[in-house]
C-alpha cells in the first residue's frame, strides 16, 4: 500500500477524539487466546434470537420494502411497540410516551451521542453518576463538553441535597447556565448494577425544577428488561409528577435483551422541538437507522416473540450471576476485604477491593490478573474525575463468558488478589 505518512490537518474534533481505554483492554484478550475477559460489554452468544431473526427474514413484508431506506426518525409500527412496552412497564402511565415522541437510533450509543450533539457547545457541562457508564466520556470529551459528577451516597444513590448545594456552587462560580443535560443509568446500572429508588427520582425531579428547569435529564433504561427476580419497583421519570412539565429523554436498546449486533436503539422525549432538531442532525449522518434490523426488531415485539424473549434471558443471567457471585465467593475474596453484592439484574458485578488497593490498569492488581490471564474493568475508569476517583473498585461482566468460565476466572481473579496481598 502506499500509505500517506504526511501529517494530517486534523479538525478540533479529531484532535479531541481519544484512544478508548477499553478498546486497549480487548486488544490484550485477542492477542493471548487462553485470557478469560469479564471486561467486555458484550452479551452471551448461546441466547442471541437466531431463529426469531431467521423468522423475521423469511417473514418480510411483500415486495421487500424493508431492504429499501427507511424513515429518518424510524418504522412508525416498531415505534408505537416501544411506546406500549414503555408504558406497560412497572409504575408507568400507559401513555407516558406516544410513538411521535420516539426516534430509532443505531443502538442507544448514537442517541447519546445525537442528545450531546443538539444540546451542548463546547465548554458546557453534563452532569453524571459516579460510577457511570465510561463510554459517555469519550462521547462528551469528543465535543468538548465537561462531565461534572454528582454526588452519591453510601448505597450508590445520588445525594439529593448534596445535588442542592453543587447548583448553588456552580450558580456561585457563574458556571449554572452551562449546565445542560443529567445523565442517569436508572436501572441495573453499568458498571454498578444499582437502580435509582422512585424516592430519588421523584426528589431530583422538584430539585431540577427548582434549579435548573431548562437541564434536559437523560435516563438510560438500557438494563431495565434484564431484571432477574422482579422489575425494578420504580417508573421512569417520564411517568413521575415531579418531572411534568420539564424536559426528559428516555434512552433504550435493543442491544442487551435481545442483540447487540442489530445495532438498534431509540430514545423517548417529551420535547418535539428535541425530536425535531436530532433529526436535522441524524438526517445529516445516515437519514435513518437500517430498515432491515427496525423490521427484525418490530416482528419480534409485535408477533408476542419478545417478552417470552427475554424471559429466557433474565433466567440465564441470573445464573451467570450466581456463578459468578458464587465462584468469587468460594475463592476466598470476602475474607481479603472485598465487598459486593449480587446484582438483582442487568449484566455486571461491581466489587469494591480492600482500602488502599490500587485496581488501576497500571497497578501490580492489574499486572498479577493478566498474568494469571483474566481480564476486568478498572473501576476508576467509571469516574469523570479522575484525581478523585476510588482506586480499589472493578466491574465484572457476566456477559459473554459461558458459566465454567465465569467460574474459572473467577478462580484466577481470586489467585491473583490473594498474590497481591502477599506483596
Ligand atoms: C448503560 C449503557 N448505555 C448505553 C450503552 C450503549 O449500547 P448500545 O449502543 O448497544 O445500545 C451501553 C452499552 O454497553 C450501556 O451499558
Amino acid at each position: 500500500v502506499n500509505s500517506f505518512t504526511g501529517d494530517l490537518r486534523f479538525s478540533a474534533t479529531a484532535a479531541r477524539a481519544r484512544h478508548s481505554a477499553i478498546a486497549d483492554l480487548m486488544v490484550r484478550a485477542l492477542v493471548r487466546p487462553g485470557t478469560l475477559s469479564l471486561a467486555a460489554g458484550f452479551t452471551d452468544n448461546a441466547v442471541l434470537p437466531v431463529s426469531i431473526v431467521r423468522d423475521a427474514l423469511a417473514h418480510m413484508p411483500a415486495g421487500g420494502g424493508c431492504l429499501q431506506y427507511g424513515s429518518n426518525q424510524g418504522r412508525p409500527t416498531l415505534r408505537e411497540a416501544i411506546a406500549a412496552h414503555i408504558g406497560s412497564q412497572h409504575g408507568e402511565r400507559p401513555d407516558a410516551v406516544g410513538a411521535d415522541g420516539i426516534v430509532m437510533t443505531n443502538g442507544s450509543q448514537q442517541a447519546l451521542y445525537l442528545l450531546a450533539q443538539v444540546l451542548c457547545n463546547p465548554g458546557d457541562i453534563v452532569l453524571v453518576e459516579s460510577p457511570t457508564y465510561f463510554v459517555v466520556f469519550d462521547v462528551l470529551a469528543g465535543l468538548g463538553i465537561e462531565a461534572v459528577e454528582l454526588p452519591m451516597d453510601a448505597a450508590g444513590q445520588v445525594d439529593v441535597a448534596g445535588t442542592g448545594e453543587l447548583f448553588e456552587r456552580l450558580r456561585a462560580e457563574g458556571r449554572l447556565e452551562r449546565v445542560k443535560m443529567a445523565y442517569f443509568i436508572t436501572y441495573f446500572s453499568n458498571p454498578s448494577a444499582v437502580s435509582m429508588t422512585e424516592g430519588v427520582k421523584r426528589a431530583l425531579g422538584s430539585l431540577v425544577a427548582q434549579h435548573v428547569p431548562w437541564l434536559v435529564t437523560i435516563e438510560d433504561t438500557a438494563y431495565r428488561d434484564l431484571y432477574f427476580s422482579r422489575p425494578y419497583p420504580a417508573a421512569s421519570m417520564l411517568s413521575l409528577g415531579e418531572w411534568t412539565g420539564l424536559p426528559l429523554v428516555q434512552t433504550g436498546s435493543f442491544s442487551k435483551c435481545f442483540s447487540p449486533g442489530i445495532r438498534l436503539g431509540f430514545f423517548a422525549t417529551n420535547v418535539p422541538a428535541l425530536v425535531e432538531k436530532t433529526m436535522c442532525v441524524k438526517g445529516q449522518q445516515d437519514f435513518g437507522s437500517a430498515n432491515i434490523s427496525q423490521w427484525i426488531a418490530e416482528f419480534a415485539m409485535t408477533r408476542g416473540l419478545f417478552d417470552p424473549f427475554v424471559a429466557g434471558l433474565r433466567v440465564h443471567y441470573q445464573a451467570k450471576a450466581k456463578a459468578l457471585d458464587d465462584a468469587l465467593g468460594a475463592g476466598g475474596l470476602k475474607a481479603l476485604g472485598w465487598r459486593w453484592e449480587m446484582p438483582e439484574g442487568g449484566l455486571m458485578l461491581w466489587l469494591k477491593g480492600p482500602t488502599g488497593l490500587d485496581t488501576g490498569m497500571t497497578g501490580a492488581f492489574c499486572r498479577a490478573c493478566m498474568d494469571s490471564e483474566v481480564l476486568y474493568v478498572p473501576g476508576d475508569f467509571c469516574y469523570a474525575n479522575a484525581a478523585s476517583a476510588p482506586r480499589c473498585n472493578v466491574r465484572l461482566s457476566i456477559g459473554a463468558p459461558p458459566v465454567e468460565d465465569l467460574r474459572e476466572a473467577a478462580r484466577r481473579f481470586a489467585l491473583a488478589a490473594q498474590t497481591v496481598l502477599r506483596g
